[in-house]
Parts: C-alpha cells; structure tokens; sequence
C-alpha cells in the first residue's frame, strides 16, 4: 500500500500529452469530446472587460469559477485585474499556487476542513475572506488567531438574489462585529445580483443592476455614518457589471463568465455571438434519417438548458439545437432543409453555461486560427471543497 494518502487519478485527455503543438483541428489524433477556447476572442473578452473597469474607476477581480485555471487567471492579471475572486476554499488554494498574489474568497466559509484549506493557501497571498452571520465571522477570528496574522473580512450583502448575504438593514451590525474582533479587519462589502439572468428583456438587468449599486451605496454611506468606512464594494457581474462604476460608490467588480461568455450571457442580451470563445469538439457517432448524435452528452454539455438554445448549438448554426441528452450521446434538432451529417463529421458545439463544462475537464485546449496552440490546465477542476 502507498504510504502517501493522496488521491491520484489518471485523467485521459483529447489531445496526448506527446503530441506537439500547434496541431490543425482537422487533425484526427484529436479525441472528442474536447473542450477548445478561442484564444483571440477569449483576450478580447479580456481586454474589454479591463477597459470598461478602466474607464468606470473601478478595480477588476474576476471570479475564477468560470475558466478555473491559474494559467487563465495569469492572463486577467495582465490585462489589469487587481486580484482573483473564487467561490471555495480548494480553489483558492490553486489559485495562490498558481501565483494570483490577492484573493477574495466570496462564499461563506463554514467548517474547520475548509478553514484548514485556508490557512495553507494564505501563505504569501493576500487572502480576503466573506461572511454573512457572527458564526461565521467568530471561526475566521480562530482562523486568524492559529494563522497569526490578521484577516480581512468583507460582509456580503443580500442585493435580491436571496440566495446568501445578510439583510441590508442588518449589515453595519454584521461591520461592527469584526471590527470589534481581535485578529479581523472590516474590509468592506460585497454582492452578486446573480437574479439579473431571471429578468425579461435588457431593461430588467438594468434595474437589478441600478437597484445594487444603490442597496451598496447606500450601505456605503451608512457605515461611513457609522465610523466604520469601507475600504472594498465588491459587486457587479457579466450582466451587471456595465451599469456600475465608482459614482455608485463601488470599489470593485467581479464578473466571471465573461471571460468565455456562453449562451446564457447572450440570452441576457450581455455578449455578441463573436465574444463566444468556448466550444466542445464533437464527433457524429450515428445517423438514421433525420436524427443526427454527436459523442458529447450530458456529462460534457451538462443538463443545464436555455429556453431559446436547448442544450446548446453548433458554432454557425443556430437553426440547429442539441435537443435531448443522455450520458455520451447528445442528440440534435435539425431542420428538413439543412445539409445532412454523416458519421464523423466533426462540429463544434457552444455552451449554454460554459462555467460548468469547465469544472468536468482536466485541460482544455487554445486555438488561433484553425490550430490549437496551446494546453490550458483546468487546474482548479473539481475544487467544490
Ligand atoms: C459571488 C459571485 N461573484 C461573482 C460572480 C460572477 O458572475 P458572472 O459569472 O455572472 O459574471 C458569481 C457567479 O456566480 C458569484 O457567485
């Protein structure tokens, strides 16, 4: 038996760690499903996101949940970013192993596993973590205490979503009590209106967003009033990140999806078809008639479904919808009059929720003009801990 307690598991990837790059995409030692980024679009989305922050007087710190990769995050550094966001304790820690030097934890923290995770991320990094309760708030000050040093701590805000944060109206208590925690810094406050994506039509995001910067202006002023001024707000998604700049009060936005944008995004009228950066190569396994199957089912494209783009379309073929999944098989809707497929034929398929697809794949694969020039690690895959 190995006497290291490690888990290691052996992932078969698309494309052999012994093929040499650039490879053509036509090329048949590619395996399918593989998952491709658009490496010119995915800059793009990069750079316009970095100017709009530029331009709005804000910070930019992304949520790495979308790419889940330090070699992506490197990239958004570059550009400008001042820091990374993520979600878990696990992904903050690849994160600071992959070199992001500051890093906002924007989820609750809640058990000493996840707290142990922490403080072997917080190393040299600049970690900033999020609470919405005294609970909370209490086991970050023990964690302060064993770490030696003392922790920022944002309160995140309840903006609409309902989904975490506390309650507006009881937000200054929630400052008070770190700031009156040995080992805690009151950093500032932090939201996600993440309901922008349940509202009809571009106007309706618009108010989510006006409505968000308000509640944390508003917060802003309150806890300035309140002796307790807020160095950090932290708000702003892909959706609602261009209503918000430092007028509002904001300090910081932390859109993530943007970096690759997925059919979601597009039906939130947030992205235009050519800021879609992601797809999964397919292959054709089987045809009878009309019924075409590709090798990508729901444990590629996962089950997750767009009322106009079902389980997601071929890139160039909108009138073409995947429409049902099982497990390998993705089976597509295709119009009478379109070309047919045959078996073998290889398509590219985009998302309709493309941070999700990340999390399923150990590397991922950059193309520039026809040929994939580079591997991309998903190194925070499967990082929910
Ligand atoms: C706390 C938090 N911040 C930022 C984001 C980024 O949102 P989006 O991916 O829509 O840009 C998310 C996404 O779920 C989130 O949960």
């Amino acid at each position: 038996m190995s006497s290291d307690p490690s888990l290691t598991v052996s992932l078969p990837v698309p494309v052999s760690p012994y093929t040499e790059l650039p490879l053509s995409l036509a090329d048949p030692r590619i395996d399918t499903p593989a998952v491709l980024v658009d490496l010119e679009v995915a800059e793009q989305n990069i750079a316009r996101m970095a100017s709009y922050a530029g331009r709005a007087g804000v910070a930019l710190r992304p949520h790495a949940k979308t790419h889940k990769s330090s070699a992506m995050a490197t990239r958004q550094l570059a550009a400008g970013a001042a820091g990374l966001t993520v979600a878990t304790a696990g992904e903050a820690q690849v994160m600071v192993k992959g070199g992001v030097p500051d890093v906002t934890v924007a989820y609750p923290l809640v058990g000493r596993a996840k707290l142990d995770r922490v403080l072997e991320a917080l190393g040299a990094a600049e970690v900033t973590l999020t609470t919405d309760s005294d609970a909370v708030t209490d086991a970050y000050a023990d964690l302060a205490r064993r770490a030696g040093r003392t922790l920022n701590v944002l309160v995140e805000v309840d903006t609409g979503m309902h989904r975490a944060g506390a309650p507006p109206q009881l937000v200054v208590d929630r400052a008070r009590h770190i700031a009156g925690t040995p080992g805690l810094d009151f950093a500032g406050i932090l939201t996600h209106a993440g309901h922008a994506h349940d509202v009809p039509g571009p106007r309706g995001i618009a108010v989510v967003a006006r409505q968000e910067a308000t509640v944390m202006g508003d917060l802003r002023s309150a806890l300035e009033k309140a002796g307790l001024p807020p160095r950090v707000v932290s708000a702003g998604s892909t959706l609602t990140a261009p209503y918000l700049c430092a007028d509002d009060g904001i300090t910081e936005l932390r859109p993530g999806t943007y970096v690759y944008n997925d059919l979601r995004t597009l039906a939130c009228w947030s992205c235009t078809p050519d800021a879609l950066a992601a797809t999964v190569l397919t292959t054709v396994v089987s045809t009878d008639g009309g019924r075409v199957t590709i090798d990508a089912g729901s444990k590629t494209l996962t089950t997750t479904q767009d009322p106009h783009y079902g389980f997601g379309h071929p890139a160039g073929a909108a009138e073409v919808s995947v429409a049902r999944l099982s497990e390998e098989h993705g089976v597509l809707a295709v119009p009478d009059d379109h070309r047919p497929y045959a078996v073998g034929d290889r398509l590219q398929i985009l998302p309709v929720h493309v941070c999700v697809w990340m999390d399923l794949q150990p590397e991922v694969y950059g193309v520039r003009n026809g040929q994939i020039v580079e591997r991309i690690t998903v190194d925070a895959m499967r990082h929910s801990l």
